[in-house]
């Protein structure tokens, strides 16, 4: 923890709790999810922002228990422990042109993340959790899904379910079950003027 980050999960102005409470979990049940919060999920990601209303966004999600297992193998092993647990991991893609102009969209992954945050707030609501990962095999990713690498981009594997009691991690990953500190304020925003002098 660096001097001026903030140690604790109060914050330090007032906001919704819908942004504190979301944080990501180790510690899986591995109940299945129903049908209509999976779809809940992907309907809050459905009214995320984007440019030109592009929605780049294309959530890839497991259609049996093989699929499942394939996207838990593309997993670094790291990952792998504990997102073994989760009853739903998802692929996020991000189409890279726009379907209109055939143009590069340079926004696609900012409007990705928008979608994937939009969902992981919906899970909160839902009682669920949503932990994104960026530790898969990427190469093998476009493979595995049969992503063609010049259409979309593999963003992040995004493992969701209910929150287990963290005594069932192992002990090293039971250390780290618990939401991350913030940078200060401060560090986040600041007025143009310093930027410009610098
Ligand atoms: C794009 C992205 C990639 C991430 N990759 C991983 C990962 O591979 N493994 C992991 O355990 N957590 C991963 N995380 C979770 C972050 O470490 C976590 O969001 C961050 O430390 C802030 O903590 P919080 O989400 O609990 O508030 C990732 C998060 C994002 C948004």
């Amino acid at each position: 923890m660096t001097a001026s980050t903030v140690s604790s999960r109060i914050p330090v102005h007032d906001v919704d709790c819908i942004f504190t409470d979301r944080w990501s979990p180790r510690a899986f049940k591995q109940d299945a999810l129903p049908e209509h919060q999976i779809q809940a999920l992907f309907e809050a990601a459905r009214w995320a922002p984007s440019c030109f209303n592009e929605q780049p966004w294309l959530f890839v999600y497991p259609a049996n228990a093989q699929h499942h297992e394939m996207f838990l193998d593309l997993l670094v092993p790291k990952n792998r422990r504990w997102a073994c647990k989760a009853p739903l991991l998802l692929f996020l893609l991000a189409r890279r042109h726009f379907a209109q102009s055939g143009k590069e969209n340079r926004h696609a992954l900012f409007d990705a993340g928008a979608a994937w945050l939009s969902l992981a707030l919906q899970a909160r609501r839902l009682g669920l959790y949503a932990h994104a990962m960026a530790g898969f095999d990427l190469e093998r990713s476009y493979e595995q899904l049969q992503v063609d690498p010049e259409k979309y981009t593999v963003v992040a594997a995004i493992a969701i379910g209910r929150h287990d009691s963290p005594e069932n991690l192992p002990e090293d990953l039971l250390a780290m079950e618990t939401p991350n500190d913030r940078k200060a304020p401060s560090e986040i925003a600041v007025t143009a003027c310093p930027l410009i002098a610098e």
